[in-house]
């Protein structure tokens, strides 16, 4: 069974609601991403001077690490309101027309999954981005016409998993591209201590470093070990988290040393077991461990591959000689058929 608790892509209602009030809401109380929140702050402070919206930002990056909750800085930051909708619900250009009818001047329209858009509606807000008009086209065949209509500056933020899927004349389209990292362990230990300051949790600094250095550089799923470990902390424990309940509670719910839960071990296992390290399409990959290919691409192996466990080749993916270790398994000798695996 798979442990949703541990993927950063899966976010439940109740989910949904806790995290809002852990979202920061300025730039300061922004873990993390320097050189983003430095281009950001010049940005917004130079358009805030000149009284007119910030260009259109792209966020692209994993998921989980703080795109939908930038683009609230922005808005906050720049005193307007925040709209916020998502490629696969904008299904026809009447659903983005009716949308940015309603914008207000300076206003930021967030679009999650922005790579997920029909391309009717990318049409549809290329003229929007570029020089805020609306095209709308009445009536049908050849007495078809289209209209024009002025819409007020606003601000575009769009985010994507997978900055390889925009479109070209769509990514050309926004005047600032940001691509979010995985976080430092000890930026993830601070989002833990903040997050635990705001449920009211009591956490030892080596409780928080336990947890943020399992996290998969993720701060969601920071935030949700953490709710777990509470969990654990008032039914075995007094309620506070010190570093043994911490990597007790850790255990109990499947989290190794690494920070990888079942999904993760249960991809490189497949890879080095299974297909004998590799090359293995990704395809593959996912069959054998019961995911979407795209859920592995974009969820699963960006931190598989930022750990040095997991590499892509043209041929496929590889399991590393970590991996081998991680699993504690033996590694083939050279000459066994698989020497020149990285050639
Ligand atoms: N830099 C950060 N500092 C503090 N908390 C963060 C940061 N980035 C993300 N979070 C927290 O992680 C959770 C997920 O962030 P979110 O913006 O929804 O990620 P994404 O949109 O990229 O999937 C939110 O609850 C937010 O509170
Ligand atoms: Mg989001």
């Amino acid at each position: 069974m798979r442990e949703e608790f541990l993927d950063p892509g899966v976010n439940n209602e109740v989910e949904e609601s806790d995290e809002i009030g852990l979202r920061p809401r300025r730039l300061s109380d922004f873990v993390g991403q320097r050189e983003l929140k430095e281009h950001l702050a010049i940005v917004i402070e130079a358009a805030r001077r000149r009284n007119q919206p910030i260009d259109h930002l792209l966020l692209a990056g994993p998921p989980g690490l703080g795109k939908t909750t930038m683009a609230g800085i922005v808005a906050a930051e720049m005193g307007v309101h925040l709209h916020i909708t998502s490629g696969p619900t904008l299904e026809r250009a009447g659903d983005l027309a009716a949308i940015l009818t309603k914008l207000g001047e300076g206003d930021v329209l967030f679009i999650d999954e922005i790579h997920r858009l029909s391309r009717a509606v990318e049409e549809i807000l290329y003229p929007a981005m570029e020089d805020f008009q609306l095209d709308i086209v009445v009536g049908k065949g050849p007495a078809a016409s289209s209209i024009r209509l002025p819409l007020p500056p606003f601000t575009l933020v769009g985010a994507t998993t997978r900055t390889g899927m925009i479109t070209g004349p769509l990514r050309d389209r926004f005047g600032l591209v940001a691509r979010l990292d995985f976080y430092h362990d000890d930026e993830l230990e601070s989002i833990v201590r903040r997050t635990a300051s705001i449920v009211g949790v009591g956490i030892t600094e080596q409780g928080a470093w336990e947890i943020a250095r399992r996290s998969r550089g993720t701060p969601r799923i920071a935030n949700r070990l953490l709710r777990r470990v509470r969990d654990y902390a008032e039914v075995r424990g007094d309620g506070s988290i010190d570093q043994d309940t911490a990597r007790d509670g850790l255990a109990v719910f499947g989290v190794d040393q690494r920070g990888l839960d079942k999904v993760d071990r249960a991809i490189l296992t497949a890879i080095c077991v299974q297909f004998g390290g590799g090359p293995v399409g990704l395809s593959t990959v996912a069959i054998s461990v019961g995911e979407q290919t795209e859920t592995v691409e974009d969820v699963y192996e960006p931190f598989l591959i930022q750990q040095g466990l997991l590499a892509r080749t043209p041929r496929g993916r590889v399991a590393m000689p970590i991996a081998w270790q991680h699993l504690g398994l033996d590694m083939p000798a050279p000459g066994d058929g698989r020497a020149n695996l990285f050639s």
